[in-house]
């Protein structure tokens, strides 16, 4: 919650921008490191959440690995400093250039999720005289109940290698000789608010653990991925997710072999809450039904609730008024620009500024420059 004072000044500041508390990253960051460490459990943090330099420089000087969907983005995480060692690269279509780029700053691990992949890969390692760790991503069909855009873990979905399919996998992975299997790798989804999810994810992985051993595979490395959720209607009430209890679910359930590591690859759960969205009012225009709040951010700053109906408190931090419906959106020319139907705000007036909350994940590295906008500028809390 941000003070009087604060408030005052940050509407001198050109709008819209995005506002990083990072006390909060500070202390979301203290406590993943708390509770994982309890179990020895190693967390990555997903650099696509949110790649700002000041964030991942912070989230790197706590000592997470990255983990990381595309060239650009592992060239980035060693650029701020993360050990190659602490790197793990997903994705289902990395090209030849990326998986150089990995074998080259020998990263962690390539998280495969294809047979013509791990070929490549192969290859590609080979011609390099080296030999590059790999971990299978397989899909658990497991629903993480989240919105159908950010579940991966399906059978339908593109993610991964489906459970029929490992057999082939682990027999031709046996026959490549510059790949090495290093371990298993999951990710179900994203916004992931019911714990029975990642009990359901556990409960397979046992199953997949047991079916391995048969054959005498024994993976070092179990990679559960992301998703964990954050409350976007609370953020001031909720403002760190409950680590203790989502680590203290895999510590029951997950049977871990001696000597083996769990890993994890968090994004939204870390950074989420400390990001606010500033914006100001540009017009109050009457509707048939409500009132418009237009407001001078748009869907290129901030896309969720355009992509995916995500909902972002908005607040009115300058009024203290009568409280009435607006709906709250955007400049741009599409009818999706909209950050909220129907918002209780007190009266609002041109000038007033705006927060749009819970909006440090996945939402400065998803802006646009749509309408040719510019990209917000972003601030930090112990900066100004
Ligand atoms: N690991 C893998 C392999 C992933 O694909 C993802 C996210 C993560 C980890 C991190 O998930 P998190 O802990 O942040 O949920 N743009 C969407 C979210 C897309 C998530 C994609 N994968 C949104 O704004 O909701």
């Amino acid at each position: 919650m941000l003070s009087k004072t604060k408030i005052a000044e940050l509407s001198n500041v050109q709008t819209p921008f995005y506002y990083y508390d990072m006390d909060l990253l500070d202390q979301t960051l203290n406590s993943v490191k708390k509770e994982s460490d309890a179990y020895g459990y190693k967390v990555h943090y997903a650099v696509k959440a949110n790649a700002n330099d000041r964030i991942l420089k912070t989230i790197k000087e706590k000592g997470l690995g990255a983990d990381c969907v595309s060239g650009y983005e592992v060239k980035k995480a060693l650029e701020i400093g993360f050990d190659p060692r602490g790197v793990v690269f997903a994705g289902v279509g990395k090209a030849d250039w990326e998986i150089n780029l990995g074998l080259d700053n020998e990263i962690a691990c390539f998280n495969v999720e294809s047979i013509p992949e791990l070929e490549i890969i192969d290859e590609l390692a080979r011609k390099k005289g080296t030999v590059a760790n790999v971990a299978l991503r397989i899909n658990p069909n497991v629903n993480a109940n989240t919105h159908h855009y950010i579940t991966t873990g399906l059978e339908e979905n593109k993610f991964g290698i489906n459970q029929w399919d490992l057999e082939k996998v682990i027999d031709r992975l046996s026959e490549l000789t510059s790949v090495r299997l290093q371990g298993l790798h999951f990710h179900i989804g994203s916004q992931i608010t019911d714990l029975t999810s990642y009990k359901e994810l556990c409960l397979r992985v046992n199953e997949i653990q047991k079916w391995l051993l048969g054959r005498r595979i024994f993976p070092e490395v179990i990679n559960v991925g992301g998703g964990l959720g954050i409350d976007y209607q609370n953020p001031d009430g909720n403002p760190m997710p409950d680590f203790q209890a989502f680590f203290k679910l895999f510590n029951d359930i997950l049977e871990l072999k001696p000597g083996q590591e769990l890993h994890f690859e968090l994004g939204r759960s870390l950074v989420a809450q400390c990001g606010t969205l500033l914006t100001k009012i540009l017009y109050v225009k009457d509707g048939v039904q409500t009132k418009f709040a237009i407001v001078d951010a748009g869907m290129n700053d901030l896309i969720r609730p355009a992509l995916y109906q995500a909902f972002h408190k908005v607040e009115n931090l300058t009024s203290d008024g009568a409280f009435s419906k607006y709906d709250v959106v955007g400049p741009i020319c599409e009818s999706s620009d909209c950050f909220g139907k129907a918002v209780l705000l007190p009266e609002t007036k041109r000038g007033d500024l705006f927060a749009i909350r819970s909006t440090g994940a996945y939402g400065e590295v998803m802006a646009s420059q749509y309408n040719l906008r510019q990209i917000p500028q972003a601030y930090y809390s112990d900066e100004f």
